[in-house]
């Protein structure tokens, strides 16, 4: 067989990509590939992109608001043209697991809209398989059970070995493609989270009194996007919400706000749009019939909820020095409570 490089390039934020990556790279060097493996988080040294004629190139990352988050997009993006190269796709999306149920996540754009891209760079797309790893989205929904993570890992594992093997043997699989209907359908959704929900859920972190300043957040975000404000961790626009800080805090003092994030909702929907809608006098023809209005009232809509949360939200960082503020704002987050579970898949994989 030609070709016998393999570069994989992987983006993670709580370890599930990370493993795939890792259970790829053990099937490669048992068939004899030369492989690397590289985290595209540390962009620094992967300046030289690699794209040795006849090597095979593997980008596996999460699913992040059905398509790849910002930072693997933007790395695609930049990505130099291939001459025919063989390239391959993973993301692993939101697995969970009912009773004796395995219940899949959703890809939306993130396969088929990569795929697209490279194909115009020029690679010939061999692998295009989503990996139902447990859900790490842990403000949305409490972190699994240990003993639902352990086995949702076992049995991903043991089907992306199966995937690398056949496409290192020389195969293909498209495995993705069969799920193309429901993730074109929900594309628009995938669209309004990369233009709007990101931000949302980047104003959605704060540091409880517990956090000591250890700084340990700040030096592993992938991405950079946490500051000291005031003396205390802000997260700034440029968070992707991968979870890594939150799952990684040694004192367990991040936490997901959604008290706060319910009083600006409410707030925003019943006063502030109605308001601006009345000075602006735009209500007429936002609230007019077809799509253009339509389209154009949740653009609106969307951009002055965005301006008012990053305002709250540097107003109770500021009020957070005062303690019955930081109370209430730590005490209606969910994730403060023991019961909301954190997840740390790394303690699991170790066991296997
Ligand atoms: C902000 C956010 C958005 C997510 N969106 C999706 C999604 O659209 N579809 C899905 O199947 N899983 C979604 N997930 C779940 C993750 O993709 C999944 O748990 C993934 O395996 C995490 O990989 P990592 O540990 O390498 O970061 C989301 C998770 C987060 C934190
Ligand atoms: S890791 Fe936790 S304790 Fe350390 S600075 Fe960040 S929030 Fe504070
Ligand atoms: S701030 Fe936290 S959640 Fe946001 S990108 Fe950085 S590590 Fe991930």
């Amino acid at each position: 067989m030609t070709g016998r490089k393999l570069y994989l390039y992987f983006f993670s934020g709580t370890g599930n990509a990370k493993s795939v990556t890792t259970w790829i790279k053990n099937v490669a060097s048992d068939l004899g590939y030369d492989v690397s493996a590289h985290d595209i988080s540390d962009r620094e040294r992967l300046l030289a992109y690699h794209r040795e004629k006849g090597s095979t190139i593997g980008f596996i990352s999460p699913t992040h608001g059905f398509n790849f988050p910002p930072i693997m997009l933007h790395f695609l993006f930049r990505f130099p043209n291939g001459k025919g190269q063989k390239a391959f796709l993973v993301n692993t999306r939101g697995g969970l697991k009912m009773g004796k149920y395995f219940l899949p996540g959703l890809s939306g754009m993130a396969q088929y809209g990569s795929a697209l891209l490279l194909l115009l760079k020029g690679y010939r797309i061999v692998g295009m398989h989503p990996i139902d790893l447990p859900s790490n989205w842990i403000s949305l929904h409490p972190g699994l059970k240990a003993k639902v993570i352990r086995s949702i890992f076992e049995k991903r594992k043991e089907e992306t070995i199966m995937f690398a093997t056949k496409i290192l043997r020389g195969k293909r699989d498209l495995k993705a493609l069969r799920d193309l209907v429901q993730d074109v359908l929900i594309t628009p959704v995938g669209i309004l989270y990369y233009f709007f929900g990101r931000y949302f859920l980047a104003k959605s972190f704060i540091a409880s009194a517990d956090c000591n300043i250890c700084g340990q957040c700040i030096k592993s975000c992938p991405v950079k996007a946490i500051n000291l404000v005031g003396g205390r961790p802000f997260w700034t626009y440029k968070c992707e919400s991968c979870m890594k800080c939150m799952n990684h805090c040694p004192e367990r003092a991040i936490e997901t706000a959604h008290g706060f994030l319910t009083v600006v909702i409410v707030l925003v929907n019943t006063f502030v749009l109605y308001f601006v809608y009345d000075g602006l006098k735009l209500g007429g023809w936002l609230n007019g019939s077809g799509w253009l209005p339509y389209v154009s009232s949740i653009i609106f809509d969307s951009a002055v909820f965005l301006l008012c949360i990053f305002a709250a939200y540097r107003l109770m960082h500021f009020l957070k020095r005062f303690t019955p503020f930081e109370r209430m704002a730590t005490y209606t987050s969910l994730t403060r409570y023991a019961f909301w579970r954190r997840y740390r898949p790394k303690k699991h994989i170790k066991k296997m």
